[in-house]
């Protein structure tokens, strides 16, 4: 047993951010991790390992479609896949050892095992009750079920099983058009399969602007991705290895039935907390399971804080990190604070896409008035050279002061691209002032400046 300033109940993005910023901040932390390495969802089964998938399969996409136009010429190479495995294994591995180097170097104990809290001031792990003055839930979140859908995670997967299936499916069928089903759709789609994705709205990416909506989803298709739009699935039944995934049209109430070798389930995520005996200790919750906390992360329960995929929000590693920090900050003291109005998204799909602030949607819906400033990489030099000129960047501003309320990219690199209009926007600026920020040539990054100016009197390139 030991004496703790802070206990911090998981190691995901949120968690271990947390445990670093308390500990800088002179406070003796510890943090519980159960799992047999540090770093949650995010870098063992979750952002990181997709990401090194992603990459992959995109060298493979270029190689396949662009090489011999650029005088690379030669044979495409063929997947490895067990090497793949291997290349995302390692990705992983040097990441969670990068958080185990970091806890050592800041003085974080890492306390092995699933927690539990007792009573307020108290964290059990295994058999052990650590005294905390301060316990912050970062307890993260957990696939959802689809009720009809049993996921066995050989042949209907989540993404954790996408991430490790045993080869590569020749059908894959998605259900769910959201960030992660067109991730992984698009890894497999590169890989070689045939990949189906069943969505129940009209739309993907639910929640995004809609014209980035309907360019995403035509990019997509492009790239060989089929699509059931306006369909509910209604189950899932696999035999020898292979699985039906049956659906009903919304618009006519017709009932279909998909094969596939492979069925991923990525119908969003919920609220992890099993095990941590919340309902005995009173812990406030939310009919959506999330844990109810104020504005500086404080649940109902003096000292106990919760941050990340377990409160509200949207469930993003940044939006648990800066959580993370600021109810830190919170607890020694300081002013903790995160701006939920310039949360960046980003799809890591190629092209990227990403968005920070408002849609049309939403501005129209508010009654505000605003202008937009559009402008499309085919007009940006550095994408065209790349083959990177599908997409365009477009920025909402204010229709009298010109301040930047959102903005919304597709297109290479976005994802890096759209912070610094988030910059811009957590200093108030104006399309104006990014227009008038010198960009340099030739840069993506031109493709932002030109469609602040077309917020105004005009884009160069256009
Ligand atoms: P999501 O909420 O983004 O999308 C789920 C989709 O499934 C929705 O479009 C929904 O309409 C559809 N759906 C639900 N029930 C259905 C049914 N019966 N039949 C057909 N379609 C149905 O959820 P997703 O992709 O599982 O992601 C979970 C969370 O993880 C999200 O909050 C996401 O932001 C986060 N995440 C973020 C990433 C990123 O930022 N790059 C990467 C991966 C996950």
């Amino acid at each position: 047993m030991a004496n703790y300033d802070v206990i911090i109940i998981g190691s995901g993005p949120g968690g271990y951010v947390s445990a670093i910023r308390c500990a800088q901040l002179g406070l003796k932390t510890a943090c519980v991790e159960g799992r047999d390495t540090l770093g949650g969802t995010c870098l063992n089964v979750g952002c990181i390992p997709s990401k090194a998938l992603l990459h992959a399969s995109h060298m493979l996409h270029e190689a396949e479609h662009n090489f011999a136009a650029m005088g690379l010429k030669g044979k495409s190479p063929s997947v490895d896949w067990k090497q793949m495995l291997t290349y995302k294994a390692d990705t992983i591995g040097q990441n969670t050892k990068g958080i185990e180097f970091l806890f050592k170097k800041n003085k974080v104990d890492w306390l092995k095992g699933w927690a539990s809290i007792p009573e307020a001031g108290k964290v059990k792990v295994g058999d052990e009750v650590h005294e905390a003055k301060n316990i912050i839930i970062a307890s993260g979140s957990e696939p959802a079920s689809l009720p009809g859908v049993e996921v066995d995670e050989k042949t209907v997967v989540t993404s954790t099983g996408a991430l490790e299936l045993n080869k590569i499916p020749k059908k894959l069928v998605v259900i769910g058009a959201g960030v992660i089903g067109l991730e992984l759709g698009s890894v497999y789609a590169r890989l070689g399969a045939e990949v189906t994705v069943v969505e129940f709205m009209d739309a993907v990416t639910p929640g995004m602007d809609a014209e980035v909506q309907r360019s995403f989803q035509k990019l997509l298709t492009k790239q060989g991705l089929t699509f059931v739009m306006g369909a509910a699935v209604q189950k899932t039944e696999t035999a020898k290895g292979k699985a039906k995934v049956h659906y009903k049209l919304r618009k006519d109430d017709s009932e279909h039935v998909l094969e596939a070798d492979a069925v991923l389930v990525a119908t969003g995520r919920k609220p992890f907390t099993d095990g941590l005996g919340l309902d005995a200790l009173g812990l406030e919750i939310s009919k959506r399971g999330q844990i109810k906390v104020g504005a500086d992360w404080q649940t109902n329960i003096k000292g106990i804080y919760a941050i990340g995929d377990v409160i509200d929000g949207p469930m993003l590693a940044h939006k648990a990190e800066d959580e993370g920090m600021a109810a830190a900050e919170q607890i020694a003291g300081k002013h903790g604070h995160v701006n939920y109005s310039v949360i960046p998204g980003v799809i890591y799909t190629h092209p990227e896409v990403a968005n920070v602030g408002e849609t049309e949607e939403t501005l129209k819906d508010a009654g505000r008035a605003y202008k937009v400033g559009k402008f499309s990489f085919m007009g940006n030099g550095r994408a065209k050279a790349n083959f990177a000129g599908d997409g365009f960047v477009k920025i909402l501003a204010d229709k009298d002061s010109d301040r930047i309320l959102g903005a919304h990219i597709v297109g290479p690199a976005a994802g890096d691209l759209i912070h610094e209009i988030c910059v811009a926007m957590e200093f108030g600026a104006s399309a104006e002032d990014l227009a008038m920020t010198c960009h340099a040539h030739p840069t993506y990054s031109e493709a932002v400046r030109e469609a602040a100016l077309a917020c105004g009197s005009g884009a160069i390139h256009a």
